[in-house]
This record gives structure tokens, sequence and C-alpha cells, in this order.
């Protein structure tokens, strides 16, 4: 049994509360999507965990599908918490999710309510737990009523399966229309999950407003753009990063001369900055105070500690914002 750091709550303020609810989360959470499947070494998986937790991640993200292969991320985290963990479970957050194809058929994919709640039952099994804590509906299914999609997740919560219910990658009118029908069912949103990092600002397009009116928290992921707003990619790509890997979502044709081009320029202002671009890209999300917290994955205990250390980085100055902001326009 792994003996926690005693001062991993020392940083008061790198606990957040979730929008109006009582949950908190941690300012950066671990995610389970890459790193920690079948495929992966077991051993490094575990100590990047509970590295985490000792540094005050409380909060691990999972889904069904994550691996490979699909649902090993998820046996990784129950072995994690069973043999390591024990001890600190009602101190950790472990959210899952269903939404993307998961077994083969009409009701094992998107948001019927038979497929999201046979789904979080077999998370439940992979991890060896009663409960999780967050269960979302992995995107919208435009085929699906909401009220459906939104009725499985209220059912989860009632039935104790959930402590509270989430969506991810919903647009900004969906979002609204989730929250209003969980809040009539009583079980309300507690936070959504978008990705968002310096390549990817549509939540400012209206998102982030109906997050904050909402009054729910927001768990961004894919702050570092799966690595790609990091230093990882400046020298070609290494056979042990994401984009070396067969299995690794990021695909070497994303990443473009003209990417690179603004990875370099970024990453001159995080040097005049004196902190690494991954640090730099990590304080930039969580400028805003309506993201809850970064969720990152990291395959090194090096690259969660630069992570965890850069939600206390200085905050960025409007003449930085511009600069950046100015190298993402070019
Ligand atoms: N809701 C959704 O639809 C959805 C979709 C995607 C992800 N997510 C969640 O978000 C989590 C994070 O996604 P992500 O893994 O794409 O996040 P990310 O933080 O953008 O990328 C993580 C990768 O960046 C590299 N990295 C991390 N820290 C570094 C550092 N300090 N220096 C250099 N490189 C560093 C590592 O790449 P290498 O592995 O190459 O070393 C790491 O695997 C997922 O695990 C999942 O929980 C949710």
């Amino acid at each position: 049994m792994h003996q926690a750091n005693p001062s991993r709550y020392a940083e008061t303020a790198f606990q957040a509360r979730c929008g109006k609810s009582g949950l908190h989360l941690p300012k950066i959470s671990l995610g389970l999507w890459h790193n920690f499947g079948s495929v992966d070494d077991y051993a490094t998986a575990r100590s990047i965990a509970l590295r985490a937790f000792d540094l005050g991640v409380t909060h691990f993200d999972l889904a069904n599908n994550y691996g490979p292969a699909p649902g090993t991320a998820e046996e990784t985290i129950g072995r994690i918490l069973r043999e390591d963990l024990t001890a600190y479970r009602d101190e950790l957050i472990i959210s899952t999710k269903a939404g993307y194809t998961m077994w083969p058929g009409p009701h094992g994919d998107f948001g019927s309510r038979k497929y999201l709640l046979a789904s979080l039952d077999q998370s439940l099994k992979r991890m060896g737990l009663p409960y999780v804590d967050i269960f979302y509906s992995h995107r919208r299914d435009p085929h699906t009523p909401m009220e459906e999609t939104m009725g499985a997740l209220a059912q989860a919560v009632r039935s104790g399966k959930a402590l509270y219910a989430a969506v991810s990658n919903y647009n900004a009118a969906d979002t609204a229309r989730a929250c209003a029908i969980l809040r009539d069912l009583g079980t309300p949103c507690v936070v959504h999950q978008p990705k968002y990092s310096l390549f990817m600002r549509t939540p400012e397009e209206g998102l982030l407003d109906t997050v904050e009116k909402e009054g729910i928290g927001c768990a961004v992921f894919s702050p570092l753009a799966q690595g790609l707003l990091t230093d990882r990619y400046l020298c070609g790509i290494p056979a042990d990063a994401r984009a070396g890997k067969a299995h690794g979502f990021l695909r070497p044709e994303q990443i473009s001369d003209a990417k690179l081009a603004q990875v370099r320029a970024l990453n001159v202002i995080a040097k005049e900055r004196g902190q690494s671009l991954a640090s730099m890209a990590i304080a930039w999300v969580l400028r805003d105070k309506r993201v809850t917290s970064a969720i990152i994955g990291a395959s090194k205990i090096s690259q969660l500690e630069q992570c965890v250390a850069a939600a206390s980085s200085d905050t960025l100055t409007s003449d930085e914002l511009k600069r950046i902001d100015a190298i993402l326009a070019a």
C-alpha cells in the first residue's frame, strides 16, 4: 500500500471549486487516455499515478475506451487503486465516460440509455469500484433525444454508481440544454470537458461563457495539443513520443512545418519567461478563471512534475498574451 506524501494539500490554491458545486478538482488532472493501456509498461504507469497523487493531483480522468486495448486503462487504474490507493479512495476523483465506439452494434457507441448504463457497469467492473465520482456523456449524440442521454446520466447518479453527471465535447447551445435537463432531473451537471489549448480555441466562441453562466466547472483536455505544445518535436519525432508510436493518436502528418514554426516562436516567449513551452501552455489555459482544471497526459514522471509546477507559474502579462496571439494568427 502506498504511503502518500503528507504535504499533498500544502498548496491550497491547487484545489479549485468546480463551478458552484461542492466538488473540487486539482488545477492539474491526470488523464489516462495514453500511457496506461495494456501496451504500456505497468510499473511506469503506476509510478506516474502515485507521484501525481503525492503532488495533490487527486483527479484521474478515464473513459471506457482508453487503452489500447480499449478498457485496459480502467483495468490499470483499478489495479493501482486496489494495490496502492485503497486507503485514499475518498480523496480521489475518478471520472469515466461513454460516447465513443466500445463494442459492436448500435448500443456500443454514442448516447443511448442502453449504451451509457451498460458501459458504466462495465467500467465499474474493470476498475473494481462500486461508483465513479464523475460520469460523462463523452459526446453529443445527434440521433438520440438529449432527454434520453441526460436521463441515463441522472439514473447513474440516482443509482449511486456515479456521484456527479457531466458532459464532454458538447457545443455551447447543447451544453445549456443538457444543464437545464439535468437540473430538472435533480442531478445537475457538474463539469464540462472540452478540448482547449493554444492550438484549439473554439471554447472561447461561447462555451466558456456558457459554463460560467451555468455555474459548472470546466476541465480542459489536451492543453499541450497531445505534446505538440512542448519541446518534444523540435528536433524530429522521438521513437518514444506519442507521434512515434503506432497506436498514438497524434500522427506524424499533424506535425507540419507551419505548426513547428509556431511552436518555435512560442518557445522563445516561454524561454524569456524562464519556463518550458509545456509550462507556458498550461499557464495559458489556466489564465482563464473559468477553467477549473487542465487534464494533462504524461509518459514520464518529469513531465507530470513540470505540468504540476506550471499551475503556480507567473501570470502571463498582457504583452506576452498579445505576442502569443500574433504568433497564432500568423
Ligand atoms: N473528453 C475527450 O474527448 C478527451 C479527448 C482526449 C483527451 N481527453 C483527456 O485528456 C487527457 C489528456 O490528453 P492528452 O494526453 O492529449 O494531453 P496533453 O497534455 O495535451 O498531451 C500529453 C502529452 O504531452 C507530452 N507532455 C506532457 N507533459 C510534457 C512536458 N512537461 N514536456 C514535454 N512533453 C510533455 C507527453 O507526450 P509523450 O507521450 O509523447 O511523451 C504527453 O503524453 C487524456 O488522458 C484524457 O483523460 C479527453
